[in-house]
């Protein structure tokens, strides 16, 4: 493992070659070191572990990167933090590629799709509470390779003639990540965070699937309100809340 110190970011991180999960890492490290925040990065996971229990193949190749954050803001906001992130690999990614034509978008919750298709996962976990509350954000970005058995369809950077590397991806993830944690100000500015993400929401307005664990219900994805949660448009001027799920569009589910 290499340790990095980043002064103008007052920020440690530390670069692993094989680790089980960066998300483990960062909560080891985070409780050991007593530091507010450090990023992990792998150059590969043993155990990489995506949303709902699933697995995430780690390969060689990919970006697997965690952020801790330590009482980053009130518990009740903390989920926001998602948002954050999807916000900032998005940037990330802008800054880092020629995305003339706009092929880069968001997918609730907090998939980044490129192409209409997934190239970047991100999971948040929590521990703790109260005023000893841990935050840790892994994302996962398929430069090189991609799964090819996933519900939803993915991609990589790679497949899309796109070259980046993780390297050149986590620089600025980092340098984004941090500027919009400032802009995001502990959660008093999700406003501005919820706007941008809704810029680059893809489905808005159209008919969208909410699956879930033993449901699917179809409605217009109307908006993402103020907690992060997707609001969907029934019948008759009705409208449900959901605050997990994964999202398909109706011909993906015939
Ligand atoms: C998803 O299911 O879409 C979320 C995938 C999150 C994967 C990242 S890779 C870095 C971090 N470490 C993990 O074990 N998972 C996350």
């Amino acid at each position: 493992m290499q340790e990095f110190y980043d002064p103008s970011h007052d920020i440690t991180h530390f670069a692993f070659g094989d680790v089980s999960s960066t998300n483990d890492e960062a909560f080891r490290l985070g409780e050991e070191t007593g530091a507010n925040r450090l990023f992990v990065t792998g150059k590969r996971q043993l155990a990489g572990r995506g949303r709902r229990g699933r697995p995430w193949v780690s390969e060689e190749g990919n970006l697997y990167a965690s952020l801790f954050l330590r009482n980053p803001a009130p518990i009740e906001l903390c989920a926001q933090l998602s948002f954050v992130a999807a916000i900032s690999l998005l940037d990330a990614i802008s800054a880092s590629i020629d995305d003339k034509q706009n092929m880069c978008a968001l997918k609730w919750p907090n998939d980044v799709l490129f192409n209409k298709s997934k190239v970047c996962g991100l999971l948040l976990e929590a521990r703790g509470g109260g005023d000893d509350t841990k935050i840790v954000i892994g994302m996962g970005t398929n430069c090189t390779h991609f799964p090819n058995d996933t519900p939803y369809p993915a991609t990589s950077f790679a497949h899309e003639n796109i070259e980046l590397s993780p390297h050149e991806l986590f620089k600025a993830l980092k340098h984004h990540f941090l500027l919009n944690l400032k802009m995001w100000d502990q959660g008093n500015n999700f406003e501005h965070i919820r706007k941008r993400w809704l810029e680059k929401a893809t489905g808005l307005g159209d008919e969208i699937v909410v699956r879930l664990e033993k449901d699917e219900i179809r409605g217009i994805f109307q908006d993402l309100d103020h907690d992060g949660n997707l609001v969907l448009g029934l019948s008759r001027g009705r409208s449900q809340k959901f605050s997990a799920g994964d999202v398909f569009f109706p011909s993906m589910v015939l």
